[in-house]
């Protein structure tokens, strides 16, 4: 096995390590859940702006590496990827209603730090197989099923990030009660839809690397899906009750 590879089954320990402390211990202290007890603290924006950003650059610099060519179906991985990941970094800071609003430069770095390690798997994936994907993966399961799964992970993403980002008006920051579409059913289709997401790439692409990511995004998201429907319950009295944390329990 190749160091990389060896290196691959070490992080994907961590993760599965990293998703039973946030899960019993701690809750990522951002956003609502940020705390002022983890050191310096900078602005909500910049922070993600600096956590995001090497998911987009430092995957281009990766994948491509010595400019090679690339089959049709890697166009498309690298195309999903760089919307994703573009909306992430540069539309979606610029939309949040966060005026004032900080976060620990610690998580900020630890999160430069998650990103850039799986940016590296991602984007080394990419210049490594730019010629092992032919035209006829369009027509296997794996990627019509994956790509399915994604758009639907993507649509939900998008479709609530849009809902929480309209909730304030213009100068407000605090939180209210997310009403219609998949909100009626769960607190955080944000949250599921992306651990959809980069489920359906990890099919669509069918690879170690891809892989790694998924479960990554799943050590990450999936306790704080908890921890926010935990925080719901607890600050409004009035908060649905048939409103799961996830829709299946
Ligand atoms: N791939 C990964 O591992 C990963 C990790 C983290 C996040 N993400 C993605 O990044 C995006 C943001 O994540 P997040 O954890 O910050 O999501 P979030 O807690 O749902 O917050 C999203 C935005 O909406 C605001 N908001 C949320 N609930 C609100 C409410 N009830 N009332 C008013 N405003 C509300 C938040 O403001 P506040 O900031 O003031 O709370 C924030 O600006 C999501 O799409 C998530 O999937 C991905």
């Amino acid at each position: 096995m190749d160091i990389k590879t060896n290196f691959t089954y070490i992080w994907i320990a961590l993760g599965i390590i990293t998703f039973f402390y946030l899960l019993k211990f701690k809750t990522a202290p951002y956003g609502r859940h940020t705390s002022k007890n983890w050191g310096p603290m900078i602005d909500n924006k910049l922070g993600w702006i600096l956590m995001e950003s090497p998911a987009l650059i430092l995957f281009l610099f990766f994948a491509l590496q010595g400019f090679p060519a690339f089959s049709n179906p890697v166009i498309v991985f690298i195309a999903l990827w760089c919307i994703h990941y573009f909306n992430r970094t540069f539309i979606f800071p610029f939309r949040t209603k966060t005026k004032g609003k900080k976060m620990p430069l610690i998580i900020a770095l630890s999160a430069i730090g998650f990103n850039s390690i799986n940016t590296w798997l991602i984007g080394t994936f990419i210049n490594e197989n730019a010629l092992n994907y032919s035209n006829e993966w369009f027509t296997t399961p794996q990627f019509i099923i994956g790509l399915f799964v994604f758009l639907t992970g993507f649509f939900m993403n998008q479709s609530a990030d849009n809902t929480l980002l309209n909730l304030r008006k213009p100068g407000e920051t605090d939180y209210k009660i997310p009403q219609g579409k998949l909100f009626k059913y769960i607190s955080s289709p944000n949250l599921i839809g992306e651990i959809i997401e980069w489920i359906g790439f990890f099919i669509m692409t069918w690879h170690l690397a891809t892989f790694t990511f998924a479960l990554w995004t799943i050590a990450n998201l999936a306790p704080r899906i908890v921890s926010h429907h935990k925080w719901y319950l607890e600050k409004f009295e009035n908060y649905p009750k048939e409103r799961k944390a996830f829709c299946f329990f």
